[in-house]
Protein backbone atom coordinates (compact mmCIF):
# COMPACT_ATOMS: atom_id res chain seq x y z
CA UNK A 1 0.00 0.00 0.00
CA UNK A 2 1.45 3.59 -0.68
CA UNK A 3 0.93 5.94 2.04
CA UNK A 4 -2.02 5.07 3.56
CA UNK A 5 -4.86 8.15 4.07
CA UNK A 6 -5.25 6.95 7.92
CA UNK A 7 -3.65 4.41 9.81
CA UNK A 8 -3.51 3.33 13.55
CA UNK A 9 0.51 2.45 14.42
CA UNK A 10 1.22 0.00 17.15
CA UNK A 11 -2.35 1.24 19.54
CA UNK A 12 -2.38 0.12 23.00
CA UNK A 13 -6.06 1.50 24.74
CA UNK A 14 -6.78 0.48 28.11
CA UNK A 15 -9.82 0.68 30.57
CA UNK A 16 -9.61 1.20 33.83
CA UNK A 17 -12.46 0.34 36.05
CA UNK A 18 -11.47 0.97 39.59
CA UNK A 19 -8.08 -0.54 40.08
CA UNK A 20 -8.41 -2.99 37.53
CA UNK A 21 -6.59 -2.17 34.13
CA UNK A 22 -8.98 -3.94 31.29
CA UNK A 23 -6.25 -3.73 28.56
CA UNK A 24 -8.64 -3.86 25.12
CA UNK A 25 -6.28 -2.99 21.91
CA UNK A 26 -2.86 -4.28 22.42
CA UNK A 27 -0.38 -2.82 19.63
CA UNK A 28 -2.94 -2.82 16.49
CA UNK A 29 -1.63 -1.85 13.56
CA UNK A 30 -4.22 -0.93 10.73
CA UNK A 31 -3.63 0.81 7.75
CA UNK A 32 -6.41 2.39 5.37
CA UNK A 33 -5.79 3.49 1.60
CA UNK A 34 -7.25 6.19 0.35
CA UNK A 35 -10.74 5.04 -1.25
CA UNK A 36 -10.90 1.75 0.22
CA UNK A 37 -13.59 0.25 1.89
CA UNK A 38 -12.61 -1.60 4.77
CA UNK A 39 -14.61 -4.07 7.01
CA UNK A 40 -13.62 -4.67 10.47
CA UNK A 41 -15.01 -7.99 12.38
CA UNK A 42 -14.74 -9.53 16.12
CA UNK A 43 -16.69 -10.78 18.63
CA UNK A 44 -18.27 -8.37 20.97
CA UNK A 45 -16.24 -6.79 23.28
CA UNK A 46 -13.05 -7.45 21.44
CA UNK A 47 -12.61 -3.42 20.96
CA UNK A 48 -14.44 -2.80 17.53
CA UNK A 49 -15.53 0.63 18.75
CA UNK A 50 -12.80 1.83 20.73
CA UNK A 51 -10.98 1.39 17.79
CA UNK A 52 -13.05 3.33 15.75
CA UNK A 53 -13.22 5.88 18.38
CA UNK A 54 -9.80 6.05 18.31
CA UNK A 55 -9.08 6.48 14.35
CA UNK A 56 -12.17 9.41 14.43
CA UNK A 57 -10.13 10.95 17.37
CA UNK A 58 -13.11 10.79 19.55
CA UNK A 59 -10.70 9.18 22.30
CA UNK A 60 -7.04 8.84 22.82
CA UNK A 61 -4.73 5.72 22.74
CA UNK A 62 -3.12 5.31 26.32
CA UNK A 63 0.41 7.57 26.74
CA UNK A 64 3.13 5.69 25.06
CA UNK A 65 0.24 3.60 23.45
CA UNK A 66 0.88 4.15 19.53
CA UNK A 67 -0.58 6.39 16.97
CA UNK A 68 -2.91 7.50 14.57
CA UNK A 69 -1.87 9.01 11.79
CA UNK A 70 -4.02 10.71 8.66
CA UNK A 71 -2.20 12.06 5.69
CA UNK A 72 1.01 10.48 6.93
CA UNK A 73 1.08 12.91 10.43
CA UNK A 74 0.25 11.63 13.80
CA UNK A 75 -3.31 13.30 15.36
CA UNK A 76 -1.23 13.85 18.77
CA UNK A 77 1.16 16.30 17.87
CA UNK A 78 -1.48 18.41 15.93
CA UNK A 79 -3.31 21.58 17.89
CA UNK A 80 -6.63 21.32 19.56
CA UNK A 81 -7.70 23.32 16.72
CA UNK A 82 -6.41 20.95 14.07
CA UNK A 83 -7.65 17.82 15.80
CA UNK A 84 -11.14 19.70 16.12
CA UNK A 85 -11.30 20.68 12.39
CA UNK A 86 -10.27 16.99 11.67
CA UNK A 87 -12.98 15.99 13.55
CA UNK A 88 -15.21 18.01 11.98
CA UNK A 89 -14.17 17.88 8.38
CA UNK A 90 -12.32 15.25 7.48
CA UNK A 91 -14.38 12.07 9.30
CA UNK A 92 -18.23 11.47 9.04
CA UNK A 93 -19.18 9.50 12.30
CA UNK A 94 -22.24 6.99 12.58
CA UNK A 95 -22.82 5.52 15.76
CA UNK A 96 -24.62 2.44 16.32
CA UNK A 97 -27.36 4.05 17.92
CA UNK A 98 -27.50 6.91 15.99
CA UNK A 99 -27.32 9.40 17.98
CA UNK A 100 -29.36 12.03 16.84
CA UNK A 101 -30.29 15.21 18.76
CA UNK A 102 -34.24 14.59 19.76
CA UNK A 103 -34.91 18.73 19.93
CA UNK A 104 -33.81 19.00 16.79
CA UNK A 105 -35.64 18.14 13.70
CA UNK A 106 -34.21 16.26 10.64
CA UNK A 107 -32.66 18.97 8.67
CA UNK A 108 -31.21 20.60 11.42
CA UNK A 109 -29.81 17.48 12.21
CA UNK A 110 -27.82 17.07 9.30
CA UNK A 111 -26.73 20.68 9.19
CA UNK A 112 -25.34 20.45 12.71
CA UNK A 113 -22.10 19.64 11.64
CA UNK A 114 -21.68 22.30 9.09
CA UNK A 115 -22.63 24.75 11.52
CA UNK A 116 -20.28 24.23 14.06
CA UNK A 117 -17.43 26.82 14.39
CA UNK A 118 -19.59 29.50 11.86
CA UNK A 119 -19.40 32.75 13.14
CA UNK A 120 -22.63 34.76 13.02
CA UNK A 121 -21.44 36.98 10.02
CA UNK A 122 -20.50 33.90 8.07
CA UNK A 123 -23.84 32.11 9.34
CA UNK A 124 -25.82 34.79 7.93
CA UNK A 125 -24.46 34.29 4.51
CA UNK A 126 -24.27 30.85 4.42
CA UNK A 127 -27.16 29.51 6.11
CA UNK A 128 -29.54 29.54 2.34
CA UNK A 129 -26.61 27.69 0.75
CA UNK A 130 -26.20 24.99 3.50
CA UNK A 131 -30.17 24.19 4.27
CA UNK A 132 -30.45 23.50 -0.01
CA UNK A 133 -27.48 21.09 0.67
CA UNK A 134 -28.65 19.70 3.61
CA UNK A 135 -32.03 19.32 1.83
CA UNK A 136 -30.62 17.52 -1.20
CA UNK A 137 -28.73 15.27 0.91
CA UNK A 138 -32.06 14.50 2.22
CA UNK A 139 -33.75 13.55 -0.32
CA UNK A 140 -31.32 11.80 -2.95
CA UNK A 141 -31.79 9.53 0.74
CA UNK A 142 -35.17 8.86 0.05
CA UNK A 143 -36.41 11.58 3.64
CA UNK A 144 -37.32 14.63 1.42
CA UNK A 145 -40.85 14.53 2.73
CA UNK A 146 -39.04 13.73 6.31
CA UNK A 147 -37.44 17.54 6.99
CA UNK A 148 -39.90 18.73 9.74
CA UNK A 149 -39.84 15.34 11.37
CA UNK A 150 -38.27 14.92 14.93
CA UNK A 151 -36.04 11.35 15.48
CA UNK A 152 -38.72 9.72 17.54
CA UNK A 153 -41.45 10.16 14.79
CA UNK A 154 -38.86 8.13 12.21
CA UNK A 155 -38.10 4.76 12.10
CA UNK A 156 -34.68 3.28 12.76
CA UNK A 157 -33.83 2.99 9.27
CA UNK A 158 -35.04 6.60 9.05
CA UNK A 159 -32.65 7.50 11.84
CA UNK A 160 -30.08 5.68 10.59
CA UNK A 161 -30.10 7.43 6.95
CA UNK A 162 -30.38 10.65 8.80
CA UNK A 163 -27.09 9.76 10.54
CA UNK A 164 -25.47 9.04 7.46
CA UNK A 165 -26.40 12.11 5.66
CA UNK A 166 -25.50 14.33 9.30
CA UNK A 167 -22.06 12.36 8.60
CA UNK A 168 -21.44 12.90 5.03
CA UNK A 169 -22.44 16.55 5.32
CA UNK A 170 -18.84 18.49 5.47
CA UNK A 171 -17.88 15.92 2.63
CA UNK A 172 -15.77 14.45 4.78
CA UNK A 173 -12.40 12.04 3.19
CA UNK A 174 -13.93 8.89 5.49
CA UNK A 175 -16.84 7.41 7.02
CA UNK A 176 -16.52 5.23 10.04
CA UNK A 177 -19.40 3.61 10.83
CA UNK A 178 -19.84 1.40 13.68
CA UNK A 179 -22.50 -1.55 13.01
CA UNK A 180 -24.62 0.56 11.17
CA UNK A 181 -27.04 -2.14 9.95
CA UNK A 182 -26.51 -3.40 13.81
CA UNK A 183 -30.57 -2.68 14.76
CA UNK A 184 -32.48 -2.89 11.78
CA UNK A 185 -33.97 -5.68 10.00
CA UNK A 186 -32.58 -7.42 6.96
CA UNK A 187 -34.81 -5.36 4.00
CA UNK A 188 -34.17 -2.17 6.32
CA UNK A 189 -30.00 -2.68 6.58
CA UNK A 190 -30.17 -3.74 3.30
CA UNK A 191 -31.27 -0.30 2.11
CA UNK A 192 -28.57 1.35 4.26
CA UNK A 193 -25.94 -0.58 2.77
CA UNK A 194 -26.96 0.61 -0.63
CA UNK A 195 -26.43 4.10 0.35
CA UNK A 196 -23.15 3.28 1.23
CA UNK A 197 -21.80 0.84 -1.50
CA UNK A 198 -23.19 4.39 -3.46
CA UNK A 199 -20.66 6.57 -1.37
CA UNK A 200 -17.82 3.88 -1.99
CA UNK A 201 -18.78 3.91 -5.54
CA UNK A 202 -18.31 8.19 -5.71
CA UNK A 203 -14.55 7.41 -4.09
CA UNK A 204 -14.90 7.65 -0.36
CA UNK A 205 -13.38 5.84 2.33
CA UNK A 206 -15.25 3.56 4.40
CA UNK A 207 -14.37 2.10 8.09
CA UNK A 208 -17.36 -0.11 8.61
CA UNK A 209 -17.47 -2.15 11.69
CA UNK A 210 -20.02 -5.10 11.41
CA UNK A 211 -20.78 -8.64 12.99
CA UNK A 212 -22.61 -9.40 9.56
CA UNK A 213 -20.24 -11.59 7.43
CA UNK A 214 -22.81 -11.15 4.42
CA UNK A 215 -22.36 -7.23 4.78
CA UNK A 216 -18.25 -7.75 4.99
CA UNK A 217 -18.43 -9.30 1.75
CA UNK A 218 -19.60 -6.21 0.52
CA UNK A 219 -16.16 -3.78 1.36
CA UNK A 220 -12.69 -4.29 -0.48
CA UNK A 221 -10.95 -6.05 2.28
CA UNK A 222 -11.71 -7.46 5.70
CA UNK A 223 -9.89 -7.66 9.33
CA UNK A 224 -10.51 -9.37 12.33
CA UNK A 225 -10.05 -8.13 15.78
CA UNK A 226 -9.06 -10.67 18.00
CA UNK A 227 -6.94 -10.77 21.66
CA UNK A 228 -6.53 -6.71 21.11
CA UNK A 229 -5.34 -7.53 17.51
CA UNK A 230 -5.71 -7.11 13.94
CA UNK A 231 -5.35 -10.94 13.39
CA UNK A 232 -6.29 -12.11 10.23
CA UNK A 233 -6.15 -9.70 6.97
N1 LIG B 1 -15.50 3.55 28.73
C1 LIG B 1 -15.17 2.31 29.07
N2 LIG B 1 -14.75 2.03 30.33
C2 LIG B 1 -14.39 0.78 30.66
N3 LIG B 1 -14.41 -0.27 29.83
C3 LIG B 1 -14.83 -0.07 28.57
C4 LIG B 1 -15.23 1.24 28.13
N4 LIG B 1 -15.58 1.14 26.82
C5 LIG B 1 -15.42 -0.15 26.48
N5 LIG B 1 -14.96 -0.87 27.52
C6 LIG B 1 -14.62 -2.30 27.51
O1 LIG B 1 -13.70 -2.50 26.44
C7 LIG B 1 -13.99 -3.72 25.76
C8 LIG B 1 -14.16 -3.43 24.27
O2 LIG B 1 -15.32 -2.61 24.09
P1 LIG B 1 -15.81 -2.20 22.64
O3 LIG B 1 -17.04 -1.39 22.85
O4 LIG B 1 -14.70 -1.57 21.90
O5 LIG B 1 -16.14 -3.62 22.01
P2 LIG B 1 -16.84 -4.00 20.62
O6 LIG B 1 -15.91 -4.90 19.90
O7 LIG B 1 -17.27 -2.75 19.93
O8 LIG B 1 -18.10 -4.83 21.12
P3 LIG B 1 -19.60 -4.91 20.48
O9 LIG B 1 -19.49 -5.82 19.30
O10 LIG B 1 -20.40 -5.54 21.58
O11 LIG B 1 -20.06 -3.52 20.16
C9 LIG B 1 -15.22 -4.31 26.43
O12 LIG B 1 -14.77 -5.30 27.32
C10 LIG B 1 -15.82 -3.15 27.17
O13 LIG B 1 -16.44 -3.57 28.35
MG1 LIG C 1 -19.13 -1.92 19.50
Amino acid sequence: MSRPLLAARNVSKTYRLGRVNVPVLRGTSLPIADGEWLAILGASGSGKSTLLHLLGDLDRPDPDGGEILFEGTPLAGRSLRARNHYRNRSIGFVFQFYHLLPELNVLENTLLPALVGLHRWQYYRRIGELRRQATELLESFGLGDRLPHRPRELSGGERQRVAIARALMNKPRVLLADEPTGNLDEKTGAGILDLIVEQHRRGLTIVMVTHDPAIADRADRIVHLHDGKIDRD
